[in-house]
């Protein structure tokens, strides 16, 4: 059964490792099986992930980079993910409208409804069937090296706190398994593994 399977919570909390150490998994297991991310995963997306993490366009106003995830989301659903799905293979994405709503909403403080409108337009209320949501406590941001943060990354630690704290306040929703990834690599990937499991998305 082809799933389409998202990876959210905040910046280096371990989504992208998570991610391909279940695409390597799958693929073992001989499930069909695309590994892809937001922003980009299109060649569209590529070029509008370039524009919005640039470090030198600091004058970008929270209304153009909300637009601007989800424009380049509205390419990758209909160009990418939908696409693969009727053709039976499993999707794997690194962050979906989750993340828009932490950032863009609630971390920038603008009206959580507001950015799940857009994104509506923009999914056109196609949804994951499963949503990894990865739940610390710590700031995570401090395992990656900093000469390499890009825009959204370089913004202050309360902001940080603040996606943090998104992620950790959600509530349940039948498609979210929330994931403890405060954990080893080994415990978090059990855990992942046996939802795909439960859910199906190991056949
Ligand atoms: P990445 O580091 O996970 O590739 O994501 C790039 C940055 O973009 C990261 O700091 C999270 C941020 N982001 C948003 O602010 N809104 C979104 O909708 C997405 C997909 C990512």
């Amino acid at each position: 059964m082809s799933l389409f399977i998202t990876f959210e919570g905040p910046d280096g909390s371990g989504k992208s490792t998570m991610a391909n150490l279940i695409y390597e998994e799958l693929l073992k297991r001989n499930v069909s099986v695309i590994k892809t991310r937001e922003p980009g995963g299109t060649r569209i997306g590529e070029k509008i992930r370039d524009l919005i993490l640039d470090n030198d366009l600091s004058e970008m106003n929270m209304r153009t980079e909300a637009l601007l995830y989800a424009a380049s989301r509205a390419q990758h659903v209909e160009e990418k993910i939908k696409p693969n799905l009727e053709k039976g293979v499993t999707v794997l994405c690194e962050r979906f409208v989750l993340s828009s709503l932490a950032y863009q909403g609630f971390a920038r403080g603008q009206k959580i409804e507001e950015i799940q409108a857009i994104n509506d337009f923009a999914t056109d209320f196609f949804e994951p069937d499963i949503v990894f949501v990865f739940k610390t406590d710590k700031i995570t941001l401090g395992r990656k090296d900093k000469g390499s943060y890009d825009r959204l990354e370089l913004e202050s630690t309360d902001f940080h706190k603040k996606v943090t704290k998104f992620y950790n306040s959600l509530e349940k929703k039948d498609n979210y398994f929330f994931i403890d990834a405060s954990r080893s690599i080994e415990e978090v990937f059990k855990d992942c593994m046996s939802v795909l499991e439960s859910e199906g998305g190991l056949s």
